[in-house]
């Protein structure tokens, strides 16, 4: 019996069209999902649409739609891009599909049964966009939401509480037995810290609406509807048919669960948490990605930078689409999508280093040998760059497997660039010339290998490209094909080369004009390994200024804080709380001059609102404030 293999993309809520963001999700998923198949495990890939909830339901209403027919249109979006993109999805789910709804049920029941599921009340600030409660102090300007800005409404509500705090110790665990559980590492740090700083319990119901799956029928308790998250959730395992038919469960536990770094508490915390109170295995990888920005700017559709998937695949072809994807940013980091960048990959890159190695091997046998290709002496002429090519590939592969999919990508180009410098350095049409034609012929044939193997682990990136180039060499691109040249390490049997046209057209200019009014002419930012750097225009957009300490006082009961007044130039005074009491008595503060971050959002710390943050550098002999060296006027600008 073949290994299983399962692969999901989150599910998208249908309060918005597909953008680039869920393309790269649902790319990078079905990528991992190609991949699999090409190794020989049987597949199983989900994706689907999150359609419960409060936002959902106001959505519709905005619109005079019913929540069931407006969910049905925007899902219907997503499905069909998802079938124009070619994602080679095994089952399409949706929340408000009736068996789903029953394994909700299921799920709940069985928590309940086992005690994780209590009867409580929950007051809190709830942010319906993000369908997220939060604390006091975690909202911005007492009552703005941390993460999207919007306000909140306070809920009051009776609800039933998941005993998440039972977990804490269990998930630490995970996370400390199963290295790779949660990639990248970075990302499952931050997971561990905020697992380590205490897990709440958490509410699981609402009462305040009705758009959802209701209680399981045993608890005769017809006011709440199940919190969407936790709806949202189960996906994974109802998909399967956990609930009804649960023949398809073999699949699980899933072997790569892709989200983006904004859901990952979602799925590395809540999601093992339920799993466990089920007694079910949870997923062997849980991998976050970063966000695409426009021009840095996060994407919305009031600023009107939301990049439109489709329109950037019809200028400039899905499959270099999802190469620059995959190769520009290394997963896990933010990355800024630019037309320019893109060209530069598509003519550099997919044009010059992949598509001109196509077009020199079918010119060379061509000439030479009448189109066909032997490879009966490459090992005696070549053997030392296949064994450097079989090197890179299995470093692809390794990276392929933790989700690093630029470096992925990096290490076939630099099998590539063994084949392209080889026919630079070997010259086969010198050898021609010269009489070493057995030399010659080992060379194409040589590179005309390279490029096989490199096309057979590219497949699951650009499967329509790769098909091409095994179409022009007589193969086909298969787990068996997989086996005998990656695994096997074995070379094409003799073969004639088909001759095709040329694999990429290069770009000249800019193709679209929307999404681009040439933004990233202003702001070019390269991705770094472990920094992203920013472009001059982002760090002005952080406004430092230089401010007078007009009044300094400690805030009670706070052993950190100190409140100061301060003057930036501005007609009234501002109030910033600073953790500086350890390092800095008040008085000593009055009249002299700091540092500030002028335009940040204010915040509410122990209740008082802080206007602005004060710069300072800190080390293990302590603290010292940033301060101008000379004194200036209040409110100079820094920079
Ligand atoms: N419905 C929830 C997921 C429930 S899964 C049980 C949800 N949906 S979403 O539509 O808002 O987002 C889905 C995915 O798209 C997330 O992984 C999110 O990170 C990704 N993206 C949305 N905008 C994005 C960018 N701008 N860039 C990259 N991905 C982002 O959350």
């Amino acid at each position: 019996m073949s290994k299983k293999a399962y692969i999901t993309t989150p599910i998208y809520y249908v309060n918005d069209v597909p953008h680039i963001g869920h393309a790269y999700t649902t790319i990078i998923a079905d990528t991992m999902a190609r991949y699999y198949r090409l190794k020989g495990f049987d597949t199983f890939f989900l994706t689907g649409t999150d359609e419960h909830g409060q936002k959902i339901e106001e959505a519709a209403k905005s619109r005079g739609r019913t929540p069931q027919d407006y969910a049905n249109e925007v899902s219907g979006k997503f499905r069909t891009l998802w079938d124009q993109f070619d994602i080679s999805y095994d089952k399409f789910i949706r929340t408000t599909d009736s068996e789903h709804k029953i394994g909700v049920q299921k799920a709940f029941k069985t928590m309940f049964d086992s005690g994780d599921i209590y009867k409580g009340e929950y007051e809190g600030h709830y942010c319906v966009s993000c369908e997220t409660f939060f604390t006091d102090t975690q909202l911005i300007d007492e009552n703005l939401c941390p993460d999207c800005g919007k306000e909140t409404r306070i809920v009051k509500e009776e609800s039933y509480f998941f005993k998440l705090s039972n977990y804490q110790e269990k998930l630490l665990k995970w996370y400390e037995d199963d290295e790779k559980c949660v990639l990248p590492k970075g990302k499952k740090s931050e997971v561990i810290s905020f697992v380590k700083q205490g897990l709440r319990d958490l509410s699981i119901t609402r009462t305040s609406f009705d758009w959802g799956v209701k209680l399981p029928k045993e608890l005769n308790d017809n006011k709440h509807v199940m919190y969407v998250w936790l709806d949202a959730l189960l996906n994974y395992i109802t998909a399967l048919g956990y609930g009804n038919d649960e023949k398809n469960m073999s699949y699980w536990p899933a072997t790569v669960q892709l989200v983006g770094k904004d859901i990952l508490r979602f799925h590395a915390i809540y999601w093992p948490a339920f799993l466990m109170s089920l007694n079910l295995p949870l997923p062997k990888h849980v991998a976050a990605h970063g966000w695409w920005t426009r021009n840095g700017e996060k994407m919305s559709k009031s600023k009107g930078n939301v990049v439109d998937p489709k329109e950037v695949a019809d200028a400039y072809g899905l499959e270099n689409f999802r190469y620059f994807m995959l190769r520009e940013v290394p997963f896990g980091q933010d990355g800024d999508f630019s037309q320019k960048a893109l060209i530069d990959r598509i003519n550099s890159d997919l044009s010059n280093e992949l598509g001109n190695l196509l077009n020199r091997i079918i010119g060379m046998s061509g000439k030479y040998s009448d189109f066909k290709i032997t490879s009966i002496n490459v090992l005696d002429f070549h053997k030392k760059e296949l064994v450097s090519v079989m090197e890179h590939l299995k470093m692809a592969e390794i990276n392929l497997n933790e989700l690093q999919t630029n470096r992925y990508l990096e290490e076939l180009w630099k099998a590539l660039t063994i084949a392209n410098q080889s026919i630079t350095v070997y010259e086969p049409w010198v050898k021609m010339k010269n009489g070493e034609n057995d030399f010659a012929f080992a060379t194409v044939a040589m590179v005309a290998n390279i490029l096989a193997r490199v096309s057979i682990l590219l497949h699951p990136v650009m499967p329509k490209t790769t098909t091409k180039i095994a179409k022009a060499f007589n193969f086909e691109i298969s787990n068996k094909s997989y086996i005998d040249y990656i695994k096997s390490e074995n070379l094409l049997k003799d073969f004639v080369i088909e001759k095709v046209p040329p694999l990429f057209q290069k770009i000249e200019a800019e193709l679209l004009t929307s999404p681009a009014p040439s933004v990233e002419t202003k702001t070019e930012v390269k991705i770094k390994e472990q920094d992203s750097l920013i472009s001059i225009d982002q760090f002005f957009e952080t406004k430092l200024k230089i401010a007078t300490v007009l009044e300094a006082v400690e805030v009670p009961k706070s052993k950190k804080l100190l409140k100061l007044q301060i003057d930036i130039g501005e007609e009234k005074p501002r109030q910033i709380i600073a953790g500086i009491k350890e390092y800095y008595d008040a008085q000593d503060l009055v009249g002299t001059q700091i540092c500030v971050v002028a335009n940040l959002k204010p915040a509410k710390i122990m209740g008082l609102r802080s206007e602005g943050m004060l710069l300072a550098a800190k080390d293990e002999n302590g603290l010292a404030l940033i301060r101008p060296e000379t004194k200036k006027q209040s409110g100079s600008s820094v920079g």
